[in-house]
């Protein structure tokens, strides 16, 4: 029998049980402005913060993930964005140290609950650098952001420390501050992207890794659409994303919408909710 005369196989995306670090907004609030999207004063309902955040855990551990649960601090209302702690690869940690004052005590708290879940030598960094706000993993490679918090030599000091390929990517939009405002890792070989937020050289060096990548609209990425978490099969997301939604799903990821209406009063949505915590590579 011919082959050809068979449909062709839909495309069955594969998933891998992740580990994360979440931080719930207990003292969530916006009190100063280190974004575009804060202003300190505006309205905050800190019950539906705390909601919006209980729902998102909740998402994770249907698809079977595992979510460990950072003690919040009192005074660090931006504690919620764990993703900002650090970043967790082959099993070894690289602490943070942040670009403003406000938020430079949660670097500690983050590296005292790694200590305490087992990463014995938490790495201090020398160079600014907002973990996975400004470094996202891409199978092999490390994509690090830099133009308006982490600084381009962390991007060194981090390629020297886990000897992975550390690729500089410019930010060139306030509004997109952070890489993962910017860039979702679908899986091991393809993110989805808002070109615009980057400069043209760095626009370039994406287009040149990633050919097959998903290019979000810009209405898309202005409600952080690409603050995204991916387990390589489910693709979570803020559910204002419609169109990235449908194009996610067109590809063959399963996009779960979620709203996270009142942390995005303060310029973070789902990714900047998630430290993922990475064992040590199988040989
Ligand atoms: N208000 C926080 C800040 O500006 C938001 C951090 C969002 N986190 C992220 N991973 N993008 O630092």
């Amino acid at each position: 029998m011919s082959t050809a005369t068979l449909p062709a196989p839909a495309l069955e995306r594969v998933a891998r049980p992740r580990h994360y670090v979440m931080c719930p907004p207990t003292h969530f609030d916006v009190r100063y402005a280190i974004n575009p999207w804060m202003r300190p004063g505006g309205p905050v309902d800190l019950d539906l913060a705390l909601r919006q955040w209980g729902e998102l855990v909740a998402v994770y551990e249907r698809l079977g993930h595992r979510v460990d649960v950072l003690t919040p601090a009192a005074d660090l209302p931006d504690m919620v964005f764990a993703a900002n702690g650090a970043l967790v690869l082959d099993g070894r940690a690289f602490g943070a140290s942040f670009a403003h004052p406000e938020r430079q005590r949660e670097a500690e708290l983050h590296r005292v609950f790694l200590q305490r879940a087992g990463y014995a030598d938490v790495h201090i960094p020398r160079h600014v650098n907002e973990g996975e706000g400004d470094f996202l993993v891409v199978g092999d490679l490390v994509l690090a952001g830099t133009g308006f918090r982490t600084d381009v030599a962390a991007h060194r000091e981090a390629q020297e420390f886990f000897g992975r390929p550390v690729i500089t990517l410019e930010l060139a939009d306030p509004r997109f501050y952070h890489l993962d405002t910017a860039v979702a890792v679908l899986d091991d070989h393809t993110i989805a992207w808002y070109p615009g937020a980057f400069s043209p050289g760095s626009q370039g060096v994406v287009r040149t890794l990633f050919p097959d990548s998903v290019e979000a609209s810009e209405a898309d990425a202005a409600v952080l659409g690409l603050n995204a978490v991916s387990d390589g099969r489910h693709v979570v997301l803020p559910s204002a994303a419609g169109a990235l939604s449908a194009q996610l799903a067109e590809r063959g990821w399963l996009p779960i919408g979620v709203d996270l209406s009142e942390l995005l009063k303060a310029g973070g949505s789902v990714k900047c909710c998630t430290l993922e915590l990475r064992d040590a590579r199988r040989s």
